[in-house]
């Protein structure tokens, strides 16, 4: 399987996932994970990500077009059916839905920040909304960590060869 993660914070998610059992098994090539700086698809001067809601409100939104820009370039490059927003509005992650998930050959997942995704991007790019709970954090990159973590470990060769107790 491959999960894709876009983020505009990548080092400390590619960093959680070279430890433990994901690193592992990352490594033994059962499973892939890459994760991308969302600013990669921003396209002006100072490479921003976020803009006032479309249609007012308070806060800052993440602005559509790069979140748009990267779900569709990274669709192209894995064919994933799924784009998955992670955000305490969407659908609660249960072993249910892991194990739906876990059943796809790739997945993008967009972790937010601001005051979330912009509504334009939510309907053009998202097929899921997912929320670990029922609390707000500050952003999306723990909920795609774990969301990563839990669809991991069901894949074929990446509890394999470890000692009970890393499990
Ligand atoms: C401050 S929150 C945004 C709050 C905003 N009012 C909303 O509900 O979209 C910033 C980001 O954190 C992530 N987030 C916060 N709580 C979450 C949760 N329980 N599950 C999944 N993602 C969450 C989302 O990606 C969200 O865009």
């Amino acid at each position: 399987m491959r999960i894709d993660i876009v983020t505009i914070f990548p080092d400390p998610v590619r960093a959680m996932l070279d430890y433990s059992i994901i690193g592992r098994a990352r490594e033994r090539g059962a499973l892939t994970v890459e994760v991308h700086d969302l600013r990669e698809w921003a396209r002006d001067r100072h490479r921003s990500t976020d803009d006032y809601p479309f249609g007012g409100g308070a806060g800052m939104v993440m602005k559509p077009e790069p979140v748009c820009e990267a779900v569709e370039a990274l669709r192209e490059q894995t064919q994933a059916k799924r784009a998955v927003y992670l955000t305490a509005q969407g659908r609660l992650l249960t072993q249910a839905l892991v194990e739906e998930l876990a059943a796809e050959d790739a997945l993008i997942l967009v972790s937010g920040h601001y005051e979330g995704l912009d509504e334009r991007a939510r309907q053009l790019a998202i097929t899921d909304e997912v929320s670990i709970g029922d609390y707000v954090l500050t952003g999306g990159e723990l909920p795609a960590l774990v969301l990563t973590d839990a669809v991991a470990r069901l894949q074929p060769g990446v509890l394999g060869s470890v000692a009970p107790a890393d499990e």
